[in-house]
């Protein structure tokens, strides 16, 4: 059943399948290791350990604070994929922001939140050192992008901040374009995102991510905007450009297809609690909690992952890019 190896392989054997991965209680915080450093067990560093990580609101002059997320638990290797996986309003969102230190006013966190090893869960993202600042993907891309700024201009921002020389941002601002799949880089680069097309704005925003050398990028529905063939076509680009060798990714959606086409892992959240975690494809073959049947069940109604419940990962990742890529003759959408 498992596919793919990957540096994932060590964490994927502490979740096994079948309703022992139900309820699965944390392993302890293992503690950072460094940079660079593979654990003796096969797996990397840990990139994101999230302990019992609780966020609330309203707290404050005679109203209790009421619970959204109940003691979320989450670990991110490095070199992995993994799927935040839940309905509307299971706190993927939540989950999310609390990870990019950019939860709503209103909002308050506590537990542990640890990147690279270091605890930055008080810190807010933009105050965070830049090498613990997860980079963001949203599902509209134009929250990303400043409208009236070229996008060149907007991707060189995180090049300048690290003193990238001024002779090397432009060539690396094309480079990234490039890299994404965006034709015509130069073009790009001067107009503003509202000449590029969703599915590209989409493409630039990914840019603009990766050029923060973030050790994280966290996706949240990143594709849900997009129609069915740029969503397998900006997948293809995530899954180029994250995982081994690049940043890993924690990617929310509720869309079991999505995190098929990327993801080795998946922690499935419901009513804000993790009910269940494991291998991706042991979740989707023999779903254990009621929540993930529910997710489950209407994937395969949708006919949108019959192929993802019952094939290995890597067909059913193939499948959706192949159909895809035919289906848009080559052409990035
Ligand atoms: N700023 C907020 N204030 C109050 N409740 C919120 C806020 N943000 C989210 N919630 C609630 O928290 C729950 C989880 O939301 P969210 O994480 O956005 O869900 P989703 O899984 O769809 O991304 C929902 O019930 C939502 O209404
Ligand atoms: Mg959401």
């Amino acid at each position: 059943m498992h596919s793919r190896r990957s540096p994932a392989s060590a964490v994927l054997r502490s979740h096994p399948g079948g309703s022992a991965r139900q309820h699965r209680a944390a392993e302890p915080a293992s503690g950072y290791r460094g940079r660079g450093h593979v654990s003796a067990s096969g797996g990397g560093e840990a990139v994101l350990e999230t302990r019992d990580l609780r966020v609330e609101v309203g707290a404050g002059r005679g109203v209790s604070a009421v619970p959204l997320l109940h003691g979320v638990d989450l670990e991110v290797r490095a070199g992995e994929r993994v799927a935040v996986l839940g309905a509307s309003g299971s706190g993927k969102s939540l989950t999310a922001a609390a990870v990019r230190g950019q939860l709503a006013a209103g909002l308050r966190s506590s537990g542990s939140l640890r990147v690279l090893g270091q605890e930055v869960l008080d810190v807010p993202g933009a105050r965070r050192p830049g090498g613990l600042r997860p980079a963001a993907v949203l599902q509209d891309p134009s929250a990303a992008l400043h409208p009236l700024v070229a996008v060149g201009a907007q991707v060189a921002m995180p090049l300048r901040a690290r003193r990238t020389p001024r002779a090397e941002v432009r060539a690396e601002v094309l480079e990234l374009l490039a890299a994404v799949g965006l034709e015509d880089p130069a073009r790009v680069a001067d107009g503003r995102p509202a000449e590029l097309s969703g599915g590209q704005r989409q493409r630039a925003a990914i840019a603009l991510a990766l050029a923060c050398e973030a050790p994280l990028l966290v996706a949240d529905e990143p594709t849900t905007a997009l129609d069915t063939v740029t969503q397998a076509s900006v997948l293809e680009v995530l899954g180029e450009r994250t995982g081994p060798g690049g940043p890993a990714l924690l990617l929310i959606t509720h869309d079991l297809a999505v995190a098929a086409a990327l993801c080795s892992r998946a922690v499935v959240v419901a009513d804000g609690r993790v009910v269940e975690s494991g291998s991706l494809a042991d979740v989707l073959a023999a779903p254990a909690h009621p929540a993930t049947r529910a997710l489950v069940d209407a994937a395969r109604a949708s006919g949108t992952t019959a192929s993802a419940s019952d094939a290995p990962l890597g067909t059913a990742r193939s499948a959706t890019l192949d159909t895809a890529r035919s289906a848009r003759g080559g052409v990035p959408a």
